[in-house]
């Protein structure tokens, strides 16, 4: 099969284009012929900057999410059969950037019908660490004020959508050529990060979603009530700002969650969840993908077509 290899870390460049054989299922596992694979900003910072501590064996083939269709299952697996349309989100560097990826069989769920393949490949991440992070770990009630740092990018428009169904005031900051789009997701007020300076428009906010990090997470610990929480994608909160502010704050990681993924893949169908791609690469060009990742400024998600 063709697929893009890492044999060294360090630059998008150590990225190859090569043949390798088809993996084989194991016990509990699905092998999947490989539709749409996802392109995510953890990918490149994996190989540009954290693959080495993280522990990942080299060579390895990237991609966290995808859809696809079932080729063979291995042994004790039930819930699946060949020409099963299925999607999913099989952790770091799961294999997706491939024409064949092998995935647990408990990381995928099968795509309702009117979901389209690539939304299927788009949204795993998106919806999974959105979810648990303003509605698990966040806590975020109806009523409640929320402010959504990012929300132009795939995890935040995700979060904004979430927010306003579970009933939240949505503040939400983005790049300005997003505001049109992100107000219609769910936004009650936009704030364009390049020109407006968020403290100077948000108080009293019970929930902060940070997928910025940086100065951005720092200032937002002002905007917080007294026994707010702040949620960061990015890095471990200063402790010290927590106790200062009265605030809870902590980091978490998305993940699989077979259960959330179908409720989202309905709420998609349903057309109660939006996802937008904007682009779909061929695979042999993931690199360009990559360095678009990199660039920033995307206004949706960025898939690989094998
Ligand atoms: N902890 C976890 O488990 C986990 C899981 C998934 C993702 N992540 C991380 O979460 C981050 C977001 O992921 P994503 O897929 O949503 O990325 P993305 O699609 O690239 O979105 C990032 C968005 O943030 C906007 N932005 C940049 N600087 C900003 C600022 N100072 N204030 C407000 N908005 C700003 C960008 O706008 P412009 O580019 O137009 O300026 C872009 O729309 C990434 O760093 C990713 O690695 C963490």
């Amino acid at each position: 099969m063709k697929a893009i290899v890492l044999e060294q870390f360090g630059n998008i460049d150590n990225l190859q284009f090569k043949e390798m054989p088809v993996p084989q299922p194991q016990a509990g596992e699905v092998l999947m012929k490989v539709v749409f694979a996802a392109v995510n900003p953890y990918d490149r910072k994996v190989i540009e900057v954290y693959g080495k501590e993280a522990g990942i064996q080299l060579p390895v083939i990237p991609g966290s999410e995808l859809s696809g269709i079932v080729e063979a299952t291995g042994e004790g697996v039930t819930g699946f059969q060949p020409g099963d349309a299925v999607c999913g989100n099989p952790g770091t560097f799961g294999g997706c950037y491939a024409e064949y990826a092998v995935v647990k069989a408990a990381d995928i769920v099968k795509k309702p019908d009117p979901v389209s393949f690539e939304a299927a490949a788009a949204i795993p991440v998106a919806a999974l660490t959105a979810s648990k992070a303003i509605l698990d770990e966040g806590g975020l009630k109806a009523g409640e004020k929320v402010l959504i740092h990012g929300a132009s990018g795939s995890i935040g428009s995700m979060a904004v959508q979430l927010a306003k169904a579970a009933g939240a005031y949505v503040l939400a900051t983005g790049s300005g050529k997003n505001e049109q789009r992100i107000k219609e997701l769910g936004a009650d007020v936009f704030i364009d990060y390049t020109t407006q300076d968020f403290k100077t428009v948000a108080n009293g906010v019970d929930l902060v979603l940070d997928t910025i990090g940086g100065q951005t997470q720092e200032d937002s610990f002002a905007v917080l009530r007294p026994g707010g929480r702040l949620i960061s994608l990015i890095q471990p909160p200063s402790e010290e700002k927590a106790v200062q502010h009265q605030v809870h704050a902590k980091m978490i990681f998305g993940g699989p969650n077979a259960d959330r993924l179908e409720k989202s893949l309905q709420q998609l169908a349903d057309g109660v969840l939006k996802i937008t791609v904007e682009k779909v690469y061929v695979l042999s060009d993931a690199k360009e993908a990559l360095l678009a990742m990199k660039n920033g400024h995307r206004t949706g998600k960025l898939l690989l077509n094998p």
